[in-house]
């Protein structure tokens, strides 16, 4: 998830570049760019392109930016969230290949094979980065466009189609002074309609300080800007006509893409951001996972740890369920903060699993240093590129939920639950205890997961209800079993920290052993109950609960009908394979706990006594 802005018009371009890019920060931050077009110097002169970019926070272009812009009124800017080639000057966009610039959101599946083919041409790369073939791909296809008013349009379009995956893309081009192209796949860009001007922003927040008059591009849309006017076409190059739409969110807002916090976006922002964890890792015949570029061979690994702390931890839990069903090997889960403290048994062949949000978290840090020290291998599953988990592990698996800015997690959580998914199936088919059929199955309902996400996002308003009802309640129990236990452990976590009441987590069957002494009608219970394994078991132990004169809500897969007897209130989610549940479950939690949080009034987006990454033990 990065920022893009793009303008032509007369104003001074690279003023406003900084502002649109400070305005679109918030989708990534790790390094930022311009490119800007030069003015002419006589009338025939040919035109530059002058490029500035930098690793680093907005902050530091500005700092270089201060000792000399590139004058002009046409140009491009970038604000970098990394998914391939670490945060670097190098790896920051905008990415140029000699008349062409181009800068990118995406993750571009098939790069690999078309860098190879383009060096095979002779081509040399100065990035590690996806994104620079995209410049390589259009430079090569102009070379065989007439010139012509569309010749820029058409040769993105050439090039664009023999790219697979997700892109908004903004290209520059000195041949082309004179307009701007741009082309969105699956990741989002908005055309500003301006007077004499126009703009390209990957968000509205960019465009609203210009105009609030705005096109939607739609898959597979490419557009062509000049001053004057905007053109929308298809890869078929078959012209399309966009409504113009206007806009009338303010601007924060705008940044929160309508929605009153950031947590409700990230929530929301799930089913986007489990595709784009699962894109291009899954294989379909034979059935299996790729873990980009990590091979592991389970027969050479002795142990398995997984060490994480809070949701991470969480998640973790629930990646123990994934690897003992499907690959049969045993996981040892541990809070990274009590793993490094109590001298653990770790030994040459160990493989050590670190999961981290931010890949900053201290503990996580120090624990897997320590298992370092007693000869484990690390892989590390992080979502902030390059960061000191992932730098400090021998192979990584980036989970790309982009920039989560809630203090509590939830798009991270939900998409370490798929990388963890992609590690099981892995593992599975490696050792050989996932026997085809089952991962062709396993594979089908991992790419179906998008879907029931969005399906899921529809209990909102229940939710919302419900939070009405409970949100005076003083404590809340969570309950569950299986590969629902760490959703009870997370469902807690997360009203504890945003609403602020007491809430915990239970092993459902292990009400019976203490916990069921607190039941009474001041105590709702949260049950979870899919169809799953353990689903009558569930049932005996809410039974219990109502006995008791317990409150329950129960979450459980749609078409239930035992449950509307039993619970208070039923919220129906999708049915899902067992041990990819979780992923679904835990959203109605996550929807429960803002909606608490929001009518309690509390601060959602920045709780108390919280920071959203710990990187002090
Ligand atoms: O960045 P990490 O995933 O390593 O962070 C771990 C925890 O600090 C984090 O999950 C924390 O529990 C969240 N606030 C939970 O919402």
């Amino acid at each position: 998830m990065c920022g893009i802005i793009g303008y032509i018009g007369p104003k001074q371009v690279t003023p406003l570049l900084l502002e649109a890019l400070r305005r679109l920060e918030y989708r990534g931050y790790d390094s930022a760019g311009v490119a800007v077009l030069s003015e002419p110097v006589t009338g025939e002169a040919p035109r530059e392109l002058q490029v500035v970019r930098c690793r680093g926070k907005l902050s530091e272009l500005e700092g270089q930016l201060a000792e000399g812009a590139p004058v002009g009124h046409v140009g491009i800017g970038h604000t970098r969230w990394a998914t391939h080639g670490r945060p670097s000057d190098e790896n920051a966009h905008p990415h140029r290949f000699r008349s062409v610039a181009v800068v990118h959101n995406g993750i571009i599946e098939n790069y690999l094979l078309l860098k190879r083919s383009l060096s095979d041409r002779g081509h040399t790369f100065s990035s590690e980065t996806d994104t620079e073939i995209i410049a390589h791909l259009i430079w090569e296809e102009l070379a065989q466009v007439e010139p012509g008013p569309d010749r820029l349009l058409l040769a993105t379009r050439r090039a664009l189609k023999l790219v697979e995956g997700a892109y908004a893309v903004v290209v520059l081009c000195t041949d082309t002074p004179d307009e701007i192209v741009c082309a969105k796949s699956a990741s989002p860009l908005v055309v500003g309609l301006g007077d004499g001007e126009n703009l390209i922003a990957s968000d509205v927040p960019a465009l609203l300080p210009h105009t609030r008059r705005v096109i939607f591009l739609e898959e597979g849309d490419l557009a062509q800007l000049t001053r004057s006017r905007v053109r929308v076409v298809g890869l078929d190059g078959i012209e399309r006509q966009r409504p113009v739409r206007q806009i009338t969110w303010s601007l924060l807002a705008a940044e929160k893409d309508g929605y009153k916090h950031f947590m409700l976006k990230e929530i929301h922002e799930q089913p986007r951001a489990v595709t784009d964890t699962l894109r291009g890792r899954l294989l379909h015949s034979p059935p299996s996972a790729l873990l980009d570029g990590f091979e592991i061979d389970p027969t050479q690994v002795r142990r398995l740890f997984i060490l994480a702390c809070g949701t991470s931890y969480h998640a973790s839990l629930v990646g123990k369920y994934l690897i003992e069903s499907l690959a049969r090997i045993p996981v040892e889960v541990d809070l990274a903060s009590e793993f490094r403290y109590r001298d653990p048994i770790v030994k040459p062949g160990d493989l050590v699993v670190a999961v981290s949000q931010s890949g900053e978290t201290a503990d996580t840090l120090a624990a897997i240093r320590e298992a370092q020290k007693k000869g484990a291998q690390v892989f590390s599953i992080a979502n902030v590129l390059d960061s000191s988990i992932p730098r400090a592990s021998s192979h990584s698996l980036y989970t790309h939920a982009g920039p989560e800015i809630g203090v509590a997690s939830t798009k991270a959580f939900t998409t370490q639950l798929i990388a963890l998914a992609l590690l099981a199936l892995h593992l599975g088919r490696r050792s050989g205890n996932l026997s085809e059929e089952a991962a062709a199955d396993f594979v089908h309902e991992l790419t179906a997961l998008p879907a029931k996400l969005s399906q899921v996002l529809h209990t909102a308003e229940q939710l919302q209800q419900l939070a009405r009802t409970y949100g005076h309640a003083r404590d809340m129990l969570y309950l569950g079993r299986g590969p629902q236990f760490p959703i009870a452990l997370e469902g807690a976590l997360k009203l504890k920290e945003i609403s602020y009441i007491h809430a915990e987590g239970f092993a459902a069957g292990e009400m019976k052993h203490g916990p069921i002494a607190l039941i009474d009608e001041g105590m709702p219970v949260l049950v979870l109950a899919p169809h799953d394994g353990g689903y009558e078991k569930v049932l005996s132990n809410l039974s219990e609960v109502k006995a008791r004169g317990g409150r329950v809500i129960a979450i459980t897969t749609e078409g239930d009908r035992s449950l509307t007897a039993l619970a208070d209130h039923v919220v129906e989610v999708p049915a899902v394979h067992p041990l990819l549940a979780p992923v679904i479950t835990v959203v109605p939690l996550q929807l429960f706990a803002y909606y608490v949080a929001d009518f309690k009034g509390t601060d959602v987006d920045q709780p108390r006594n919280l920071a959203k990454s710990v990187t002090v033990e």
